[in-house]
């Protein structure tokens, strides 16, 4: 077995790490906070730090309100969470095609999908792309739907321009550009939804405990304003977080010294198995292609869609033939 990838230890990451340690402050606290900063500080709008992309994604889908029959557009080709945090809440999931070149969910592909049920497209920047948002962007405009930005294989911190979407879901898990064990951001231009989307983060409250306890204010109270579940990050990864993100173009050097090794090394292989992503400034993630894949990730949205294990769903595929 190949292991996909080995987190750095990067120089500062143990003394950074013992600093938090040694604060006493190991939940959500001042390095969410910076965490979240970073990103407002680029793109604008707000950010709340959260316990992984799922979590942000899943609190995009909140965000939405869904209501019965309401549906999402996703890729075909990406990582289950992206539908699964759709689906629980409560959207059926339609599944578009992906560009054969590229992978990526284009405004042509998505564009048959879309009905009056239709309540957002999500579209997602695989291994590292940066997918064509732009042509997306005017296609929710046009038809009145929103436009999620699912950039786990993409840290935009880099980009001249701010995510296009209305919300962005950012990833910060083990094996992604900044590495942090797990952890996730919700980014979202609008400021007037700041603290809806805060609150559902974070088990409805309103406001949070660094804040309150930073503030001296501990009789206040904390108001449940909506149903939320507990999807905060907390300082231990944030602290992680913050510091992978300090040596983001280190790492990304490295990503790509290993996928021109992979590249070189594959030359000869069939054609039928080749790089999905050419290797560009960013390199997200290094990910193998062949042509099974498409089946095999629709098959899991699929799954989900009908709540059927993949067995069943292949034993019903095979007899409609
Ligand atoms: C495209 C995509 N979206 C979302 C996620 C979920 O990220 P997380 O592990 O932070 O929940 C992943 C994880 O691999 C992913 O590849």
């Amino acid at each position: 077995m190949i292991p996909l990838y080995r987190p750095p230890i990067v120089p500062e990451l143990e003394q950074k790490m013992l600093e938090c340690l040694r604060s006493g402050w190991w939940g959500y606290g001042p390095e969410c906070h910076r965490l979240e900063s970073r990103l407002v500080e680029h793109a604008g709008g707000w950010a709340v730090a959260t316990s992984s992309c799922t979590a942000a994604l899943h609190v995009a889908g909140r965000m939405l309100q869904v209501s019965p029959d309401d549906e999402v557009i996703v890729p075909a080709i990406t990582f289950v969470s992206t539908p699964m945090a759709f689906r629980s809440c409560g959207f059926r999931i339609r599944v578009a095609d992906v560009d054969d070149e590229t992978l990526l969910l284009t405004e042509k592909t998505a564009k048959p999908l879309i009905t009056n049920r239709t309540r957002a497209i999500v579209v997602v920047h695989l291994y590292g792309q940066k997918a064509p948002v732009e042509g997306l962007r005017a296609l929710c405009d046009e038809r009145g739907i929103s436009l999620v930005e699912d950039c786990a294989h993409r840290l935009d911190l880099d980009d001249k321009d701010r995510p296009l979407g209305d919300y962005a879901c950012y990833s910060f898990n083990a094996v992604k550009e900044a590495p942090a064990g797990e952890g996730g951001l919700l980014w979202c231009l609008d400021e007037r939804l700041e603290s809806k989307g805060r609150a559902l983060s974070n088990l409805g409250l309103a406001g949070d405990t660094w804040q309150r306890s930073a503030n001296l204010q501990h009789r206040d109270y904390q108001f449940y304003s909506e149903i939320g579940l507990k999807l905060r990050l907390q300082d231990v990864a944030a602290t992680m977080a913050n510091v992978m993100l300090d040596n983001r173009r280190n790492l990304h050097q490295k990503r790509q010294a290993v996928f021109r090794y992979y590249e070189r090394a594959l030359q000869n292989c069939s054609p039928e198995l080749s790089f999905a992503a050419q290797l560009n400034e960013r390199v997200g993630m290094i990910q193998l292609s062949s042509g099974a894949r498409i089946k095999s990730d629709s098959t899991t949205v699929e799954t989900i869609e009908l709540c059927m294990d993949r067995e069943r769903w292949l034993e019903m595929k095979n007899a409609e033939g």
